[in-house]
C-alpha cells in the first residue's frame, strides 16, 4: 500500500509545510483547523521554537502552574524501563472521553478522583488524550487551555506519587486516514514532548493507542523511528510506551520493530479476549458481538489455558526481545452483561496473569456509568467486587 512516509520530510528536507486538507476531507472528524495543520518538522526541531516563532519556554511560562509543577518541583531522573514497569504495578485508565476536557458534563475532579484511585491501591494512571481535536491553528499548535488541563491531571497524579501515561488516543482517526495522522501525530508529539521534557519520571509517553486499519505493521514501523526521534530530541531518557498493530494485539508483537539501542521503551499490549464475552452488546464492535447476550466466562480449564497461553506469548516475546511489558487495557463491558461474577472472575484472572509475569497493567476504565467503570460516580462508590478483583492484595 502507499502511505505518507511520516518523517522522511522532517529530517531530510530543509523545510516542508505539509498541508493535508485534501487527505483529511470527509474522512476525519477533526476540527477544520486541526485537519489543516502543517507539519512542524525541521524549523521546530532545530530551533526549539514552535511554528508560530514563539519561544516555547516563554509559552510555557505563560501557562499557569507550569513552572511550579515541572521546573521548580520534582526533577526528571532516569529510571530504567524495567524499574518503571515494576513501579507502575496496578493501574487504571481515565481520560479523553470525559466531558471534563471540554467543559462538558462530568463528575470528574482531579483533586478528588486521583487521590481516590491512589487510596484504593492504583499506582498508575493512563490518560487517553484526543489531542488532535485540540489543535487550534493551522500551524499545528494545541490549545493552551487543553494543555493546562493535561498539566492539572499530571500534577494531581505526581502529587499522589502515581505514574501517569500520556496516551495519544486518536487511534480511530489515524486508522481511517494515515495521511492526516502522519501530520497530526508528530505535531502532537513535538508539543507534548517539549512541554513535559522537565517533568519527573512519573510522566510516560505512549505514542499511539491501538494502531490498526490502514496502519499496518509496515506503516507503523516506518512511523515509529520518526516518532521516537521526535521525542528523543527533548526526552532522551524518558520511558515511552509502544505497542504492536491490530489494536495492540499480542499476536502482532513479532512484527514490531524497535530501535535496539533505545533501552527506554516499554512494550504494551491490550487484552479483551474473548471479545464475545468482554464486549457482548458493544455497539462499536458490531456484528455478532453486538448482538451477543449472556455469554459466559467462568474460568474453565480451556478458558484459563487460552488466557495463560496468550500471556505466556507476551512474556516470551518480552524475554526474547529484552523489553518490559505493560498490559495497557483490559476490562469487560457491563451494560449487557448480567453476570457480575463472570466479570469479576475474568478481571481477577487477567490481573493475576499480568502480575504473575511481572507485567504492569491498567484496567479499562475508571468511571463511565454503566460501561466498564469500576467507580460509580452516581453512587459515589467503587464497584467493590470489580475493585477487589483488580488489586494485588486480592490475589
Ligand atoms: C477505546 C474505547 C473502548 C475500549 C474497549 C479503548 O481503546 O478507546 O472506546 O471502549 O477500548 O473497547
Amino acid at each position: 500500500m502507499t502511505h505518507t512516509p511520516m518523517f522522511a520530510h522532517a529530517f531530510k528536507s530543509p523545510l516542508l509545510r505539509f498541508g493535508i486538507a485534501a487527505a483529511a476531507a470527509g474522512l476525519l472528524a477533526l476540527s477544520a483547523q486541526g485537519a489543516n495543520a502543517q507539519f512542524k518538522g525541521p524549523e521546530y526541531s532545530t530551533d526549539v521554537k514552535n511554528s508560530s516563532g514563539r519561544d516555547l519556554d516563554v509559552l510555557q511560562d505563560e501557562v499557569k502552574g507550569y513552572n511550579d509543577l515541572f521546573k521548580n518541583g520534582k526533577k526528571f531522573e532516569e529510571i530504567s524501563a524495567e524499574a518503571q514497569v515494576a513501579r507502575m504495578g496496578a493501574g487504571i485508565n481515565w481520560g479523553g472521553y470525559d466531558g471534563w476536557w471540554t467543559g462538558g458534563k462530568t463528575t470528574f475532579n482531579p483533586d478528588k478522583d486521583i487521590p481516590r484511585m491512589k487510596a484504593a491501591g492504583f499506582t498508575t494512571l493512563r490518560v487517553p488524550l484526543m489531542a488532535f481535536h485540540h489543535i487550534v491553528d493551522t500551524k499545528g499548535d494545541m490549545d493552551p487551555k487543553y494543555l493546562e488541563k493535561i498539566d492539572e491531571v499530571v500534577a494531581a497524579a505526581v502529587k499522589n506519587n502515581m505514574d501517569v501515561i500520556l496516551d495519544e488516543h486518536d487511534f480511530d482517526d489515524c486508522a481511517k486516514d494515515t495521511d492526516a495522522c502522519a501530520v497530526l501525530l508528530p505535531n502532537v508529539w513535538y508539543d507534548l514532548s517539549e512541554r513535559y521534557k522537565s517533568a519527573p519520571n512519573n510522566v510516560i509517553f505512549e505514542l499511539l493507542n491501538e494502531p490498526h486499519g490502514a496502519i499496518d505493521d509496515k506503516v507503523w514501523n516506518d512511523w515509529l523511528s520518526g516518532l521516537i526521534g521526535i521525542v528523543r530530541q527533548t526526552n532522551p531518557k524518558r520511558n515511552i510506551i509502544i505497542g504492536p498493530v491490530m489494536w495492540n494485539s499480542v499476536d502482532q508483537l513479532d512484527k514490531l520493530k524497535l530501535p535496539a539501542d533505545d533501552r527506554h521503551i516499554i512494550v504494551t499490549f491490550h487484552y479483551y479476549s474473548p471479545m464475545e464475552f468482554t464486549h457482548q452488546g458493544a455497539s462499536w464492535v458490531g456484528g455478532a458481538i453486538e448482538q451477543g447476550r449472556n455469554v459466559r466466562w467462568t474460568g474453565t480449564p480451556d478458558q484459563m489455558a487460552k488466557l495463560n497461553a496468550d500471556f505466556d506469548k507476551a512474556a516470551a516475546w518480552g524475554k526474547a526481545n529484552n523489553r518490559p511489558i505493560f498490559l495497557g487495557e483490559y476490562g469487560t463491558y457491563g451494560k449487557f452483561n448480567p453476570n457480575m461474577d463472570d466479570r469479576v472472575a475474568w478481571t481477577h484472572a487477567v490481573s493475576k496473569a499480568a502480575d504473575d509475569r511481572g507485567f504492569a497493567r491498567a484496567y479499562w476504565y475508571y468511571s463511565d456509568g454503566d460501561g466498564f467503570g469500576v467507580y460509580d460516580p452516581d453512587k459515589g462508590q467503587w464497584v467493590q467486587p470489580l475493585l477487589n478483583a483488580l488489586l494485588p492484595k486480592g490475589h
